[in-house]
């Protein structure tokens, strides 16, 4: 059995990371350049976003084919070369499985296209009612989820991009074709997988117009998808490895469901509730405080819920589709540093196997981009056009897109002060953040109260703790919005967690017995325990422990 609790997993964004052949897009021998430093890190897994050819419409969430390497990424061999070398470090690969959707590229849909009914039947065509799609739900992206095919007659539904067609999993064809792709990846020596929105994959038996929302509730965490993740699972013999699901929209009882191993689907979730405390009633493209008592709420619901239930939880702020966290519940000022490290150490603390989105590490910050033309995403330039016609201004929308794109964590990777951030010789397909002069690996590197450091303690702390990896976890003052605090108990040991959230100084209270503890962890010198409560300095983050 693996032990979930010690593993950190490291996300990498390809496209972003290092460019080794001077073409501005990040490559695969760019990703074996940098083994040192991700084996420098402690990291168990490498998580690659997807590499496989695709038209690059959702940056390879579009994939045209499972089984080969894009060559804008390299070449198989490359790949093989980076299993093979990652492994000789102790690191193993985890690749991106994408199986929601394919690209209306991939040979599947083309032979839809043409008319092939089999292939047809590979995806989801139904009639609509004159012009009219056959629901009213909406794509992901902005805009209609059905797609009129005049020389068919019939609507494709893609819940993302147009260029994204979901695949229809009630079809047994399908479902083989899918196990093929993991079983190719297996016998590449690939140790794990991450499944793109797989509680997206069973769609309702009849398709009905959403009047509350946008569709959502028909389809996700649909009716047979245990089902099929239990038969991917057993069908593939992946039960043993490193699987994590992205969930989309989901709910706490399947989430238990996805990742009890008695249930044999997936080894753990990623859910996004904790990080849509920002949105102003559920919507994306507006601005908002966060809301720091939902915030504590959602964390107890689900770190307590799924201990109850044995399940597993995938801690994590940051990923390719999110802006930095740094920029969002933290400072890009005078505390940067210090909300950097106090946001690493408040998830990393939890129960659950963390993750590190490229760049966390060293606190990379959302980029600032002033202009429509600086944006790539497909989803960011969509709603860009959606805001105006809101009736936004062009500077009203820019601002909403600079704090909410997924381009801001897709600038390239800050590894020194050089051009580009050390990320490329060329052009880079995405301008870097203006900052890497001042945020790059290669400073933090020398740097032992860097973030960067403070990230390998956290990782390395983890594999020696069993407290940490295997603790129980339980919410203290969950009546204070400006603390995150939290205990963990493994047999008669016990480590108390205080996160001061805000720019403030905060004074708790303590129990008497803290005053016995020792410091595990902190982004500040020494403790201010004084008397009866602990005074927390501006996003301060604490670790006492109580040794049996
Ligand atoms: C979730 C991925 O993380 C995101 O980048 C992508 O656009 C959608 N799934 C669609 O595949």
């Amino acid at each position: 059995m693996l032990d979930l609790g010690e593993k950190t997993v490291y996300q990498i964004y390809p496209k972003s990371f290092r460019d080794a052949d001077g073409d501005g897009f990040g490559d695969l021998r760019g990703i074996i350049e940098k083994l040192d430093y991700l084996q420098g890190l402690g990291v168990d897994y490498l998580w690659l976003t997807p590499v496989f050819p695709s038209p690059q419409n959702d940056n390879g969430y579009d994939v045209a084919d499972y089984c080969a390497i894009d060559p804008r990424f390299g070449t198989m061999a490359d790949i093989e070369e980076l299993i093979s070398r990652s492994e000789r470090r102790g690191l193993k690969v985890m690749l991106d499985m994408v199986f929601n959707h394919t690209s209306t590229f991939h040979e599947w849909f083309q032979k839809a296209l043409a008319g092939d009914k089999e292939y047809q039947d590979y995806y989801i065509f139904r009639e609509g009612s004159g012009e009219e799609p056959p629901t009213n739900w909406q794509s992901k992206f902005g805009g209609p989820a059905w797609e009129y095919v005049p020389s068919l007659g019939k609507w494709y539904l893609h819940l993302y991009d147009v260029t994204q067609a979901d695949l229809n999993w009630k079809n047994p064809r399908v479902r083989e074709e899918l196990k093929g792709v993991i079983r190719f990846w297996k016998e590449k020596g690939v140790k794990g997988f991450r499944f793109d929105v797989v509680n997206l994959i069973s769609k309702p038996e009849h398709f009905e117009n959403d009047f509350q929302g946008d569709g959502r509730r028909f389809y996700s965490d649909g009716p047979h998808i245990h089902e099929y993740l239990k038969e991917l699972v057993r069908d593939t013999g992946i039960g043993e490895m490193m699987t994590v699901g992205e969930m989309s929209s989901t709910h706490l009882k399947d989430c238990i469901r996805y990742s009890n191993p008695q249930e044999q689907e997936l080894s753990m979730c990623f859910q996004f509730h904790h990080l849509k405390v920002d949105y102003k009633n559920g919507e994306k493209w507006s601005l908002t405080e966060p809301d720091r008592m939902e915030l504590k709420r959602l964390f107890e619901e689900w770190q307590t819920g799924m201990q109850r239930g044995h399940g597993w939880n995938a801690l994590f702020w940051c990923n390719h589709d999110q802006p930095r966290i740094v920029s969002r519940f933290g400072d890009e000022g005078p505390y940067w540093k210090e909300s950097a490290k106090m946001l690493g150490s408040c998830i990393h603390l939890m129960q659950g196997t963390p993750y590190i989105y490229q760049g966390e590490e060293l606190g990379m910050t959302n980029p600032h981009f002033r202009e429509i033309g600086q944006y790539r995403d497909v989803e960011s330039l969509n709603y860009y056009e959606i805001l105006l016609g809101q009736g936004k201004t062009e500077e009203e929308a820019l601002q909403i897109l600079a704090a909410r794109s997924r381009d801001n964590s897709r600038t390239p990777m800050q590894w020194s002060g050089e051009a580009n951030g050390g990320f490329t010789e060329g052009t880079p397909w995405i301008e870097p953040a203006g900052n890497y002069g001042e945020i790059n690996a290669r400073m933090q590197a020398e740097d032992e109260d860097s973030i960067l450091h403070f990230y390998k303690t956290l990782i390395r702390i983890r594999k020696e703790k069993a407290l940490i990896s295997k603790g129980s976890i339980a919410f203290l003052m969950q009546d204070n919005s400006d603390v995150l605090a939290y205990s963990r108990a493994y047999r008669d040991e016990e480590l108390i967690v205080l996160n001061n959230l805000t720019d403030r100084e905060i004074t708790v209270s303590a129990e008497p017995a803290w005053s016995r503890y020792e410091k595990l962890l902190g982004n500040y010198e020494g403790c201010r325990l004084e008397g009866g409560s602990v005074v927390l300095r501006p996003f301060e983050t604490i670790a006492l422990e109580k040794r049996g």
